[in-house]
């Protein structure tokens, strides 16, 4: 069965077609980053008219890339939320269209559901049950995962979510947006050691997460320190490592808590480069294993969304009827199918 995917949340348009026998075929994605840049954050209303203009030239490049044409496409997953109302409504509607003339269902998927079932599109897949660390701009949680669709939350954030959190450090330190990524790459260039933030709640004794303390100790720090680029850096450094620090204590402990030997990591922040190191150093350490999305499917994409439908629509979940979209949805109300 051939699966077309759509992702249209918020400032990606992700479009891919994966395929049940031969895996994912092609897949394409259109970032507004450079388009959002000049407001300092992603503006809904801009969003939502993009995806309009980029969806179609983007399916048109993937049928092409897969040698496919429209009339092979057997079901269309689509992302129906959680995520920007106006942004989910181009990509619900654009699929259910499709679905319509095509006579083929429609499915729509929670976005964590996606980033959540990512590393399965690699070619070494963890087996389930695993334990989930879901690390995106909107969201922080530990999942257990014991199928598709049995999900249980173990943890999550009780504020800003880590890469909420990279963003506004990032922009306090004038990096711009988006700045998780510019503030890794800072990080990089810092010295370890010169400045030491809070690890919040890393001894809560739960698997719960605080980010907000973080950000407002770097702007305390920062008003009180020369503003020059090394400082800057440092600064950077010092924040990079006690989120890392706190994500891989608190993966770790989901892990004994559980019982499971199996780690995936999803979502905008499992790009970043120290908490891969730290996490790969201490699972190994436990006899453990880490399973990540290829770099460019741990952001927004399509091919996470086509492969969830594949997954929902092998299980029976029924087809979406109309073009329903949920900018709120929580991750656990979804049904299990295996
Ligand atoms: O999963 P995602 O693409 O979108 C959401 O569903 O939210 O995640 C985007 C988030 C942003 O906050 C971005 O700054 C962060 O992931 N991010 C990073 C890195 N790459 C992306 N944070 C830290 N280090 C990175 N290398
Ligand atoms: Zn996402």
């Amino acid at each position: 069965m051939l699966i077309l995917g759509l992702e249209s949340s918020c400032d990606e348009t992700g479009v891919a077609l994966y395929d049940t026998e031969d895996g994912l075929l092609a897949h394409a994605l259109h970032t507004q980053v450079a388009m959002h840049a000049e407001y300092g954050g992603v503006v809904p209303e801009l969003a939502s008219r993009d995806h309009i203009r980029r969806t179609l030239p983007l399916l048109r490049q993937v049928l092409n890339q897969a040698g496919r044409t429209l009339e092979d496409i057997d079901a269309v997953g689509y992302t129906q939320g959680p995520g920007l109302a106006g942004a989910l409504l181009v990509g619900a509607s654009i699929g259910a269209a499709l679905g319509y003339a095509l006579k083929v269902p429609t499915i729509g998927v929670h976005h964590l559901e996606g980033h959540l079932l990512s590393p399965l599109l690699e070619p070494t897949p963890p087996a389930f049950p695993f334990v989930a660390l879901l690390v995106s701009g909107g969201h922080t949680q530990l999942m257990e995962v014991r199928g598709v669709g049995r999900y249980q939350l173990l943890g999550e954030t009780l504020d800003d979510a880590a890469g909420e959190a990279f963003d506004k450090t990032a922009k306090l330190l004038g990096l711009g947006y988006p700045g998780g990524p510019a503030l890794s790459h800072l990080a990089d260039l810092g010295q370890t050691g010169r400045f030491k933030l809070p690890r919040p709640m890393l001894n809560s004794g739960d698997l719960n997460f605080s980010f907000s303390g973080l950000k407002t100790a770097v702007l305390t720090l920062a008003r009180n320190q020369p503003d020059d680029e090394q400082t800057k850096a440092d600064i950077a450094c010092a924040f990079q490592e006690a989120i890392v620090e706190v994500l891989t204590a608190k993966a770790l402990a989901a892990l004994k808590q559980t019982g499971l030997g199996r780690l995936v990591v999803a979502g905008g922040v499992g790009a970043n480069r120290l908490l891969r190191e730290k996490l790969n150093a201490k699972i190994v350490r436990r006899g453990a294993e880490v399973f990540y999305p290829k770099l460019e499917f741990c952001t927004d994409n399509g091919a996470m969304i086509a492969y969830a439908a594949a997954q929902r629509l092998k299980f029976g979940t029924p087809a979406v009827e109309g073009f329903g979209v949920r900018p709120r949805w929580e991750l656990d109300e979804l049904e299990a199918v295996s």
